[in-house]
């Protein structure tokens, strides 16, 4: 009898090892099931955004108070001002466009705000030769306090891409303890089953690194907290301008055709800074191929804010088909260089000066990787100037907070 046992204890002893978590999870790698999502070898990018997006987002300056006559108003505008012609293309809706859930659980719009429902809205833009986003969150609940998409993700990119849904930006409020790899890459793979192509924009702020696992499930990804419409510093959860590069600026060996650093959306024409300041945040987010959403109301702005916004010399370096983020090459106290390898063999040269008075700010040709001897040729993308062909060395007088943009050209 006590030999009997003594074989059952012995035998279960071993069963139990075999079924040690531990043991099994060694036995099965590698498991597809056991991967994280941005591992998966199958996992394709969408081929989507490969050049930065352009577009215009409501959140800067209508916030909440958002409805479909601003959201008319504005793609009227974009499609006869010249931001169409001069690449702008996606018109996205933020938060609180959002009703309650049918009793199917599908999302409905808020239909006070949007009487005539957002299919119509969506044809709307559409009929102008633009595209339609919108905006969701990974949480219960989006920022706004709108329902969220978790638990509903496939069924809300259904309904997006019944809609006509082009762009979703899908954000991190009331997350809870949610992975954000695998909250992210959920709703990535709900938008591939609809079959419709929808550019995938991830707002976790940053927190979770998705420059390091979202290159294949997103298509840009925040790198900081809000931008706010003021030159530097934090202001509440939101920052300055100049602070937000010095976030950004970093990350620059991680964007690429298809997956870019987000600074967050355009502040220019929102009226905190000065036109100087405006033309170096364009010039910035510009250089760093970041996304260039406008944020203001084009429907209403200055000839001035429209003169920084259609640059086409500055969106040029934006758009390049390289895809290289630009990133700071020498900095001497508030004095900075900045330069972007473009397709052409040439470069994007940007001098900043933080300060508070005009300096001279210069640039080697060697500190830019080209030969000292080459002799390109020079324009200045602010003053729509050419400068003929140079050699060695270029400098400029640059005004406080201001910005000389020139690009070097083989
Ligand atoms: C967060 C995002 C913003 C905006 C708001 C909307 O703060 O970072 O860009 O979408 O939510 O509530």
């Amino acid at each position: 009898m006590g030999k009997a046992n003594g074989f059952l204890v012995a035998g279960m002893a071993a069963l139990l090892m075999h079924a040690a978590p531990a043991f099994s999870q060694e036995v099965l790698d590698p498991d597809p099931n056991t991967l994280a999502p941005s591992k998966d070898p199958k996992r394709q990018a969408n081929g989507l955004a490969l050049t930065p997006p352009m577009g215009w987002n409501s959140w800067n300056k209508f916030a909440c108070n958002v409805n479909e006559q601003v959201v008319r108003d504005t793609a009227d505008a974009i499609a006869s001002n010249g931001m169409k012609e001069a690449g702008y293309e996606f018109v996205v809706i933020d938060d609180c466009w959002h009703g309650t859930r049918d009793e199917n659980g599908f999302i409905t719009e808020d239909k006070t705000r949007f009487p005539s429902g957002l299919k119509a809205l969506a044809d709307y833009i559409h009929s102008k030769g633009l595209k339609f986003g919108i905006y969701s969150d990974a949480g219960t609940k989006t920022c706004g306090g709108r329902p969220g998409s978790q638990g509903h993700e496939y069924q809300d990119a259904i309904q997006y891409a019944r809609w006509g849904v082009d762009y979703l930006k899908y954000d991190w409020c009331s997350t809870g303890v949610r992975n954000a790899e695998e909250a992210y890459a959920l709703m990535s793979d709900a938008l591939r089953a609809t079959g419709r192509p929808i550019v995938f924009s991830l707002c976790e702020w940053g927190n979770s690194k998705p420059w390091l696992w979202a290159s294949k499930i997103g298509n840009l990804w925040r790198t900081t907290g809000d931008i706010t419409d003021k030159w530097v510093g934090k202001h509440g959860y939101s920052w300055g301008v100049a602070s937000i590069v010095d976030m950004n600026e970093p990350l620059w060996p991680y964007a690429g055709p298809g997956h870019w650093n987000d600074p967050d959306m355009l502040e220019v024409g929102n009226g905190g800074l000065t036109d100087t300041e405006y033309r170096s945040h364009f010039s910035l987010w510009a250089l760093m191929a970041a996304p260039l959403i406008a944020g203001n109301d084009v429907a209403n702005m200055s000839p001035e804010t429209r003169a920084i916004l259609l640059n086409r010399d500055v969106i040029a370096v934006n758009q390049d088909s390289l895809g290289k983020q630009g990133h700071r090459i020498a900095k001497n106290g508030d004095l900075e260089v900045w330069s972007k390898p473009m397709a052409d063999g040439g470069r994007a040269v940007l001098l900043f000066n933080r300060g508070t008075t005009p300096a001279r700010i210069g640039t080697d040709w060697t500190a830019l990787g080209l030969p000292a001897t080459v002799r390109m040729q020079v324009r200045d993308l602010w003053a729509h100037r050419d400068l003929g062909r140079v050699a060695k060395r270029f400098e400029a007088e640059v005004a406080p907070h201001g910005v000389v943009m020139v690009r070097l050209q083989p």
